[in-house]
């Protein structure tokens, strides 16, 4: 069943490849995984831009602030209407590249609704991803869930927008581009990544938006019902003694993985007590895997690394800036499991408030069955 469900949303994002217009995402897509699957069909593939014309696509400054602040206001707003591209005026920078827009009853979406001359198949201009944010009365969960590698990471994009509304978490951001969109080609910020790889290069609007939403939310992120979690998957076998790495950014040098109220830990905790699949999540704790994704510019931001030092600082464990906000998840592709992880966000970061379950499409549905409502 989980398999056909990644076969399904393949096929969803081939099939709407051919639309012209993203915005009809809007009218033909009744949940956010579906509403996901169309949008994502107008990102930056693999070797689609020249260098030159990437970087004419990166934000400036002023559009940089002018996100960031309306991200900002969207998280603090309680009336529905402020929702609406009529706020954009306040926001000249940006008015002309998106739009914002009610989704279901719950959801904020800020994306891009233009795109790029001339390109085939048809992408949005700036490559610039999505926001959403859910209504904090919606909210079970303040967790924010962001997936920086489509394409190359496979379905961590769908993962990340099937776990956010599943779980009714607080925030979603998708990274707008294949790091790979800039083929050959690497980043100023961390040299051993490409230009375009949005957990690796602090130009990204991705990095911009990830910031905002660390600005607004940290200093109220508790270990029970807060984290900034992010979506990776990697080959087969890129770790020696585990499927699936757990990383708050940080080695295990200074204890940190010892805390069971860590979101990692709880995470790995959850996913294992769910029973055998064949593999076990680790954290630094129990394994050696060198990935703890401490050049991730998003986890050094997090983990204390002053905004503009992400290129260069490394977080060192002991640091105290360490707070474990961070979770940077990575597994093999073929766990790429929306159900089970569903299931393990919500037991890692239970709920006592009510339970509604989020409406889904018939397509998502089946996928979906077999989580327990008493999770939610
Ligand atoms: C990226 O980091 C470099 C330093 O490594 C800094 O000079 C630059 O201003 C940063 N760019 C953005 C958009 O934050
Ligand atoms: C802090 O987080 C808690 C739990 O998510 C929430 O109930 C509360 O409203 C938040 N406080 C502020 C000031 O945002
Ligand atoms: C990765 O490992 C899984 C589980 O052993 C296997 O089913 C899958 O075919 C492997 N994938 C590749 C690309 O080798
Ligand atoms: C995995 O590799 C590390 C070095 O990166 C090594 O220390 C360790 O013994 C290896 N573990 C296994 C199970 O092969």
């Amino acid at each position: 069943m989980f398999r056909s469900f990644t076969l399904l949303a393949g096929i969803l994002v081939y099939s709407v490849r051919g639309q012209s217009n993203p915005m009809a995402c809007f009218d033909n897509n009744i949940d956010v995984i579906s509403l996901h699957n169309c949008l994502a069909a107008y990102f930056a593939t693999p070797n689609s831009l020249g260098l030159a014309e990437w970087d004419s696509m990166l934000p400036v400054m002023d559009e940089i602030s002018q996100y960031k602040q309306l991200v900002k206001a969207t998280m603090d707003a309680t009336d529905p209407s402020f929702c609406s591209s009529a706020t954009l005026n306040s926001y000249p920078a940006i008015n002309d590249d998106i739009t914002m827009r009610r989704f279901m009853n719950y959801y904020c979406v800020i994306v891009e609704k233009n795109l790029r001359y001339g390109k085939s198949p048809a992408m949005f201009n700036r490559g610039w991803g999505y926001v959403i944010i859910a209504d904090k009365s919606w909210t079970l969960r303040n967790l924010h869930h962001s997936a920086p590698h489509p394409v190359s990471e496979l379905y961590t994009p769908t993962m990340s927008s099937s776990i956010f509304y599943i779980t009714r978490s607080r925030s979603l951001i998708n990274a707008g581009a294949s790091r790979d969109a800039v083929d050959g080609v690497r980043s100023p910020c961390i040299a051993d990544d490409p230009v375009a790889d949005a957990a690796h290069e602090n130009r990204t609007m991705f990095h911009a938006l990830s910031a905002a939403i660390y600005e607004h939310e940290n200093s109220n992120c508790s270990h029970a019902n807060c984290a900034f979690i992010q979506w990776h998957s990697f080959a087969n076998n890129s770790c020696n003694d585990t499927k699936i790495f757990i990383s708050t950014g940080v080695d295990n040098s200074a204890g940190l993985y010892n805390n069971n109220a860590l979101p990692a830990i709880k995470i790995a905790n959850a996913f294992n007590q769910l029973g055998s699949v064949g593999a076990t999540a680790k954290t630094a704790k129990d394994s050696t895997c060198n990935l703890l994704a401490s050049d991730n510019i998003q986890g050094r931001l997090y983990n204390g690394v002053a905004a503009g030092d992400v290129c260069t600082g490394n977080p060192a464990s002991s640091q105290n800036t360490v707070t474990g906000n961070f979770v940077n998840i990575n597994l093999e592709q073929w766990l790429e499991d929306v159900s089970r992880w569903s299931h393990t966000i919500s037991m890692a970061f239970p709920n006592s408030g009510s339970v509604v379950v989020p409406k889904v499409s018939a397509v998502i549905f089946a996928a979906l069955v077999v989580l327990k409502l008493s999770y939610f």
